[in-house]
């Protein structure tokens, strides 16, 4: 198993300028953004829609060196899968885009195999079961910060089991009917 991590923290750095007024520093999680640690060869960083997270991980992207242009945008991993060679940094933006659940649980496979040839990854997500994967922190935007959290308290898994255990009673209450 990996224990070594390739990124071990982004900081903000001492007398960096941050405009609130304009992007991204009037974002709340990246105006209250000081250190992300990382202990886990997966971390996830999850939220509600325009919380920050696309940024957030761009901004890592950029403060690694990656090229932000550089093809993750619109990277397709049902088909480029054979491009991830392992002993390296990934960071995805919602990889679940497009992908069905069967295809869900084969990223988690081939993360796994990656996983386990050393290679750390970090996550932007809104799916539960990209983020059921096991011993991985996940990060979740919650008035405007980053806290740790776990997977069956986090927004999405709680609303997502109650909509598969509680359709027709979810249904009712936000009133959808088909009469
Ligand atoms: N280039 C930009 N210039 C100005 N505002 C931007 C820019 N990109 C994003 N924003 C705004 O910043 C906020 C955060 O956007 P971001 O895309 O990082 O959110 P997100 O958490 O990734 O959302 P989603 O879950 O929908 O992908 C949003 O209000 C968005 O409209
Ligand atoms: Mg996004």
């Amino acid at each position: 198993m990996n224990t070594h991590l390739y990124i071990e923290k982004f900081f903000l750095k001492n007398g960096m300028e941050t405009d609130t007024e304009h992007y991204p520093f009037n974002i709340p999680v990246i105006r209250n953004f000081r250190k992300l640690e990382f202990h886990k060869p997966v971390t996830f960083i999850i939220g509600e829609n325009g919380t920050g997270k696309s940024t957030l991980l761009e901004a890592f992207a950029v403060a690694y060196g990656f090229n932000p242009e550089g093809g993750s945008r619109n990277f397709n991993f049902s088909t480029l899968q054979n491009r991830l060679g392992g002993n390296g940094v990934y960071m995805f933006d919602e990889p679940e885009a497009a992908l069905s659940p069967m295809r869900l649980l084969a990223l988690l496979v081939r993360m796994d195999e990656l996983v386990k040839a050393n290679s750390q990854f970090i996550i932007s997500t809104h799916s539960p079961i990209v983020m059921m994967y096991p011993d991985a922190d996940i990060y979740e935007i919650e008035d405007g910060k980053l806290q740790l959290a776990k997977l069956e308290n986090t927004r999405h898994f709680v609303i997502t089991k109650y909509c598969i255990q509680n359709r027709d009673k979810i249904l009712a209450e936000l009133g959808v009917t088909t009469n």
